[in-house]
Parts: C-alpha cells; structure tokens; sequence
C-alpha cells in the first residue's frame, strides 16, 4: 500500500469520513442510484496517478472518460483556477467576461470558422446542436434528424431520442419526434433515409460508448457533400474525440 502524499491546507480536517464503506453508505443513502458506480472512492490526484480514501495508489488509464486529458491536478490548471476564484467566479450570461470572449477566439483560430456556444456538459452541446436544426429548418417545415445506430449522444430527452441505443430509451417512453436511426458507416443508408422533412444528419465521427467505431474517410466525405447538396447541416459530436483526443 501506498500512502497518499499529505493533502493541502485543511482538506482532510474538514471530512469526517475515511473509509470507502462510509462513502458507500453515503451514496446507498442519500445519492440516486443513476449510475451503476464501482465502489472506489477516489480522494486524490496527481497527474496519471490517483489514490483512494485509504491511501491506495492507481495508474489511471481511465481519466474521467477522457475528460482529465491534461491529468490529475496539473500544476498551472491549479494555478489558473486559484487566482480566478479570488479575483471573481460567476458571470451571468447577461453580461460579458473578458474570459469567456477571449477562449471563443482561441477556440475559432484552432479549429473553423463559426461562432462558440458554451454549454455545461456534452448532452447541453448536443442539444443546442439539435435546437440549432429545428430553428434552421423551421422557415422550411424541416425538422427530421438522422442520427446513427449505436451511436450515444447524452441523457437528456432529445439526446437519449438521438441516441442509437435501446438500453438509454426504455421505461421513457414517449420519445421525441422527428429522430430517424439508420446503420453507422453507411452513406446509401443516410441517402436513402432523406425526405422533405430531413434537416439533419447527426454523428460521432469516431463512435464512443458503442464501441470504438472509426468512420470511414469516405464516408465523412461524402456526407459533407450529401449535406450541401440537400441543404442539411452535418453535425458531429465530438464530445469524445474532441479537443485533440484522438492525438491529431
Ligand atoms: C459522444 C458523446 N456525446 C455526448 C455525451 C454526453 O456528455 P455529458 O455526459 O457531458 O452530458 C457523451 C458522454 O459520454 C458522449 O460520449
């Protein structure tokens, strides 16, 4: 057993609990049983390595579902978010940040031309993506999106509609209307699911939680062109690959 390296200012003082059976009691008490969790409850992190509440040391190859990419703790992320914390946490979307604008940039240079919608989680992102199609197909009565078989696209309503995966549909039902579901890698399924009320298609190009499904350069090619041609627009959830996940 490894013990964890001490934790900063009064991190442990101020929790009374130790134990991982007392966390888990926490949880079959007063947490709603959503998720299906191991019971390891994680205290620290330092770069690749975590350690649990009694000490105990990991490689973490599983970074959060690849949402700590930079690692555990990095010290110039704690840095950045220390000194913003004192200097002012909340700005309503009513009024502006210097920051918020300034990372839109950044964001716009590093990737294509467009304007940033900041959301609070990927199925919040998705669902912009899916309002953003009603709104551009509403002048038109356009509003079908097609989305992919064992595709995952978030937890929310519309999302779990998108979703091409039973298991995260049932026991809520009605679903929403206007989702079609067609083969993943398939560009002859996406022509032939296109109707006069398609605004559309809707993607992971690397599929995630279905299985690691790479789609094929052709594929994404001849998507794009489908999209321009039939004025739909293509949209590709990269929640898993984005930000440089993928090493490209
Ligand atoms: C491809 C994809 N889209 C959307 C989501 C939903 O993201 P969030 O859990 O942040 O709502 C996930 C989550 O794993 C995902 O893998």
């Amino acid at each position: 057993m490894n013990p964890a390296p001490p934790m900063e200012g009064n991190w442990e003082s101020r929790r009374s609990w130790v134990k991982t059976q007392e966390i888990v009691d926490l949880y079959a008490n007063y947490v709603m049983p959503t998720y299906s969790r191991t019971p390891l409850a994680l205290a620290k992190g330092r770069g690749a390595i975590i350690w649990d509440c009694e000490g105990k040391k990991y490689l973490d190859f599983f970074p959060g579902w690849a949402v700590s990419g930079l690692g555990h703790c990095h010290p110039k992320v704690v840095k950045a978010i220390k000194k913003q914390v004192g200097i002012l946490m909340h700005v309503s979307n009513n009024f502006l940040s210097g920051q918020q604008g300034e990372l839109a940039q950044i964001i716009i240079k590093n990737s294509f031309d467009g304007k940033v919608f900041f959301a609070n989680s990927g199925a919040e992102a998705n669902e912009g993506a899916i309002k953003l199609a009603r709104r551009y197909g509403n002048p038109t009565k356009r509003y079908e999106i097609i989305t992919m078989e064992k595709s995952f696209h978030g937890r929310t309503m519309a999302c779990i509609t998108a979703t091409g995966q039973d298991k995260v549909k049932i026991g809520f039902e009605p679903l929403l209307e206007g989702f079609k579901t067609i083969p993943f890698n398939d560009l002859a399924a996406v022509e032939a699911a296109i109707t006069n009320k398609t605004v559309a298609v809707m993607l992971e190009p690397i599929q995630g939680e279905g299985g690691i499904n790479v789609a094929d350069r052709d594929y994404i090619l001849g998507l794009r062109k489908l999209c321009d041609q039939k004025d739909l627009l293509l949209i590709f959830d990269e929640i898993q690959t984005g930000m440089g996940r993928t090493g490209e």
